[in-house]
C-alpha cells in the first residue's frame, strides 16, 4: 500500500509517512491506536481517510469530529494544503497526541480543539466523522457544526444502509437528505463507504 500512498501523496509523502511512523510508535504507546492495527495503518486508516478528498471543495473549512488518532482529518490535511482543518477531540490523551503529532509532522493547515461536538459552536463547510456514533446520533451532533450549505461526510462500513434507514426520522426532522457514496483515495486503493448528508432540496 505504500506505493499507492506514494502515488497519491507525491510531495507530501514524507509528511504522511512520518504520521504513520508516529501512529506505529507513540500512537500504540499512548493507546490511541490498537496494537493490532500496525500492519493496516496505510489502507485501513490513511487511505480510508484520504478517500474523502474528492468530496471536499477547494479551500473548505473542515472539522473532524471525534478525531481520535487523527482519522480522517490528518490524512486529508496533509493531502490537501488548501483545506483549513480542525481536529475536535474531547479526551485529553488523544487531544495531547493530536497536538503533538500536528506539530511534529509540521502540518500548518490544522488546529486541534479539545471538546465535544455538542459543546462546539463554530461552523464549517464540511463535517467529517469516522467511528464516532451511529448515524442518527452523529447527525444530531454534527448538524449544528455545518455551515448553511455545508455537508456531513460520515465514513461508514457495511452498516451504512441500515444506519441511513434508522436515521430517517432524524434526517426528516432536521430537513436533511442522506445518500451513500463509494469512494477511493486512488484507483488502486480499497473503496470506502460514505454517507453524505446535506440540506434537503425544496
Ligand atoms: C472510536 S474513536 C474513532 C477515532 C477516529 N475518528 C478513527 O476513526 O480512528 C471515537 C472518537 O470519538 C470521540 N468522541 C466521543 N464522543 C464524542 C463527542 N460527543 N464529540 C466529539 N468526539 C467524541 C472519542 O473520544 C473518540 O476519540
Amino acid at each position: 500500500m505504500t506505493d499507492v500512498a506514494q502515488a497519491l501523496y507525491q510531495d507530501h509523502y514524507p509528511a504522511i509517512s512520518k504520521y504513520v511512523d508516529i501512529l506505529a510508535s507513540t500512537g500504540i504507546e499512548w493507546g490511541v491506536i490498537g496494537p493490532g492495527e500496525v500492519d493496516r495503518l496505510w489502507d485501513r486508516h490513511v487511505l480510508n481517510g484520504a478517500a474523502l478528498a474528492d468530496l471536499l471543495p477547494e479551500g473548505s473549512t473542515v472539522v473532524d469530529v471525534g478525531s481520535g488518532a487523527g482519522i480522517p482529518g490528518i490524512p486529508l490535511a496533509v493531502l490537501r494544503p488548501d483545506l483549513q482543518v480542525t481536529l475536535l477531540e474531547p479526551l485529553l490523551r488523544r487531544f495531547n497526541f493530536l497536538t503533538q503529532t500536528v506539530e511534529n509532522v509540521g502540518i500548518t493547515n490544522t488546529s486541534v480543539v479539545r471538546g465535544r461536538a455538542e459543546e462546539h459552536t463554530a461552523r464549517y463547510d464540511v463535517v467529517t466523522a469516522r467511528a464516532l456514533a451511529p448515524l442518527s446520533r452523529l447527525v444530531e451532533w454534527c448538524d449544528p457544526l455545518r455551515a448553511r450549505h455545508g455537508v456531513i461526510l460520515a465514513l461508514k462500513g457495511r452498516s451504512a444502509g441500515d444506519e441511513l434507514t434508522a436515521a430517517t426520522p432524524v434526517l426528516t426532522r432536521l430537513r436533511l437528505a442522506g445518500e451513500i457514496l463509494t469512494v477511493r483515495a486512488h484507483q488502486d486503493a480499497e473503496s470506502a463507504t460514505v454517507v453524505r448528508v446535506t440540506t434537503r432540496a425544496g
